[in-house]
């Protein structure tokens, strides 16, 4: 079992239940959709990582029941809540962690088949992922899951010289952000650093108030 797959187990087992991120759904609805319809992007695979108890995919209007939907998250007691609350659910809900080196090698690879989707949320899962070889790892089978010109969107922490550090979350400077994404093979469309967004700490619960950035990146 996988270091996340582990510390989120224990935190998906103390957690009586989930919201969806008030930010997130924002992020969908005001910049990823606009983005979307503006360039024409037709989705016919639709993939979220870090999806908790409850996928964004349950909920996300613009996604109609011919698509399909997919979301992971490397804990299994996650994953095994989700697919309690939503048993008739049209979302395939899967264990996986974005940080695997085998993700999808060949024949075992648990995303393997799901290659090539058209966009990838991060449910505010990457920011959780704080060992940088790890990180480059999930960018990687990120952009690797991907068709040609797929998009993937994100909602991610960084740190800013006035910030107050927290060991809850993974803090990158905005160009360090940036060189990871665009390491990893991705153009970035859009980036938009946010100041004085609230978000729950994950191990503690405490409201902390951070700098984010919103990004849309596309496969070259
Ligand atoms: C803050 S929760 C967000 C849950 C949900 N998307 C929401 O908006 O309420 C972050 C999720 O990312 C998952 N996660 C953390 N590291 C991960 C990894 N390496 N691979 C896949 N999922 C991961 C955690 O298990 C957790 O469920």
């Amino acid at each position: 079992m996988s270091k996340y797959a582990e510390l989120f187990n224990q935190l998906h087992k103390k957690q009586e239940s989930f919201t969806l991120s008030p930010s997130l759904l924002s992020f969908l609805k005001n910049e990823v959709q606009p983005y979307l319809i503006t360039h024409d992007i037709v989705l016919e695979n639709c993939l979220e990582i870090g999806c908790g108890t409850q996928s964004l995919l349950e909920v996300w209007p613009i996604l109609g029941n011919e698509i399909s939907k997919t979301a992971v998250d490397c804990s299994l007691v996650a994953i095994k809540k989700a697919k309690t609350h939503f048993p008739q659910s049209e979302v395939s809900y899967i264990v996986a962690d974005i940080a695997n080196n085998e993700l999808l090698s060949f024949p075992s690879g648990a995303l393997r088949d799901l290659v090539p989707q058209d966009i990838i949320l991060d449910g505010h899962a990457l920011h959780f992922i704080k060992d940088k070889s790890d990180r480059a790892i999930a960018f990687k089978n990120i952009y690797n899951l991907l068709r040609a010109d797929g998009v993937f969107v994100a909602e991610s922490t960084i740190r800013t010289n006035s910030f107050q550090a927290s060991d809850s979350f993974h803090l990158p400077y905005a160009h360090e952000l940036e060189d990871e994404i665009l390491k990893a093979g991705f153009e970035i469309k859009i980036f938009i650093v946010k100041p004085g967004l609230h978000l729950e700490s994950y191990e503690d619960g405490v409201v902390e108030r951070f700098e984010v950035v919103t990004f849309i990146a596309r496969k070259k």
